[in-house]
């Protein structure tokens, strides 16, 4: 399992979604776009429709974290739609297990967020289903907030849990990751990382990720 570089696009210039995503395309693995409903958290980005238009005008695969209310309901769509993950969060998931099931069923990976307050053990019962772990590293909701470190504990329940059951199953942390904070998520075990701020506030935001890619390599634990 290699390290994975997937920048969010929330604090790009959303009038011009598709230019903005061309500019990490050549050295991204995936892009994280993150949909948020006001309800979940206190804040409103966009849903299904710009998706689909953003899936028209890329090549890379995109990596659809929901910050949303009732995934039960509204997750699915997103795998059908041609999303290449569908992350939803435990926190919002009546019946985790079944969402699960219904993102697989569309064709695209399944993964399930928890946020800073979260226990890992909400995972219990379907972690081991999962295509990825998320967790959290900020309060969900904004970007440019601080990489909070006493998550790491978490990254390594993740990273052990994969390993000890002999699981692919990606780690992915998300929140403040930048050039000084990603070689402490990769060495706690995280593989795949989403940097926003970090990424499209450099003048040259590929290089940037590249930058990113070999800081989180030089320490990471080789997952
Ligand atoms: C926050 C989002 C993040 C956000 C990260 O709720 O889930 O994906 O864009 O932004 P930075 O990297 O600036 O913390
Ligand atoms: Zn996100």
């Amino acid at each position: 399992m290699g390290l994975l570089l997937s920048p969010s696009i929330l604090n790009a210039d959303l009038s011009m979604l598709a230019a903005e995503v061309a500019r990490i395309e050549s050295s991204a693995d995936w892009v994280h776009v993150d949909v948020m409903d006001n309800h979940f958290v206190p804040n409103l980005t966009m849903g299904l429709p710009v998706v689909e238009s953003l899936l028209r005008h890329t090549t890379l695969p995109v990596d659809c974290h929901l910050m949303i209310a009732d995934p039960d309901r509204w997750a699915p769509a997103y795998g059908e739609a041609g999303a290449g993950s569908v992350t939803f969060h435990v926190e919002a998931a009546r019946n985790p297990a079944q969402i699960v099931k219904d993102i697989k069923a569309t064709g695209a990976r399944a993964a399930a967020a928890i946020k800073p307050g979260t226990e890992f053990s909400a995972l219990n019962g379907f972690g081991a289903e999962l295509d990825m772990i998320l967790v959290m590293t900020v309060e969900p909701g904004f970007g440019g907030q601080a990489f909070m470190a006493e998550m790491m504990g978490k990254v390594r329940q993740a990273r052990s849990f994969a390993q000890a059951s002999d699981l692919d199953i990606w780690v992915q942390v998300d929140g403040g990751v930048d050039e000084r904070t990603i070689a402490i998520a990769a060495e706690a075990g995280a593989n795949v990382f989403v940097a926003g701020s970090a990424v499209y506030r450099a003048d040259d935001p590929a290089a940037m990720v590249a930058r990113l890619r070999k800081l989180a390599q030089h320490s990471g634990t080789g997952h």
